[in-house]
């Protein structure tokens, strides 16, 4: 498990996975280190999924690697950063895809249409 420093540089979560035995990462995904890590994690190990709980900069980050290294894993992610009211109301986790606007808390949608569309487009 790779977990990004970010800016608060507090492990919340620490707690709560140190029970499952993982090999744990800490590192800042945005270094030149934290690309090695992340890199490696995908060439070296039979991953078979990818979570990203992060920023779309994040999730497209990963993707550019998975597409790079050809990585087959299948790849999800959380909208937590995008969301508000989580019932479909206030819009702000809304993207647009192929011309449609779609509120991304009430549906699975496509993450590499979604998270690119987002950044690129904002
Ligand atoms: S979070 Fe409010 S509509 Fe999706």
């Amino acid at each position: 498990m790779i977990i990004d420093k970010g800016k608060v540089e507090k492990f919340f979560i620490l707690q709560y996975i140190n029970n499952f035995n993982l090999k744990i990462i800490t590192t800042d995904l945005l270094s030149n280190d934290g690309q090695d890590i992340l890199k490696n994690a995908i060439l070296d190990n039979d991953i078979k999924l990818i979570y990203s709980g992060g920023s779309d900069e994040q999730h497209l980050n990963i993707l550019n690697y998975l597409d790079l290294l050809d990585s087959k894993a299948y790849f999800a992610v959380s909208n937590n950063n995008t969301i508000c009211c989580g019932e479909g109301i206030c819009g702000s986790c809304e993207v647009q895809i192929d011309g449609q606007k779609i509120r991304s808390c009430k549906v699975q949608l496509d993450v590499r249409k979604a998270i690119e569309r987002r950044v690129l487009h904002g």
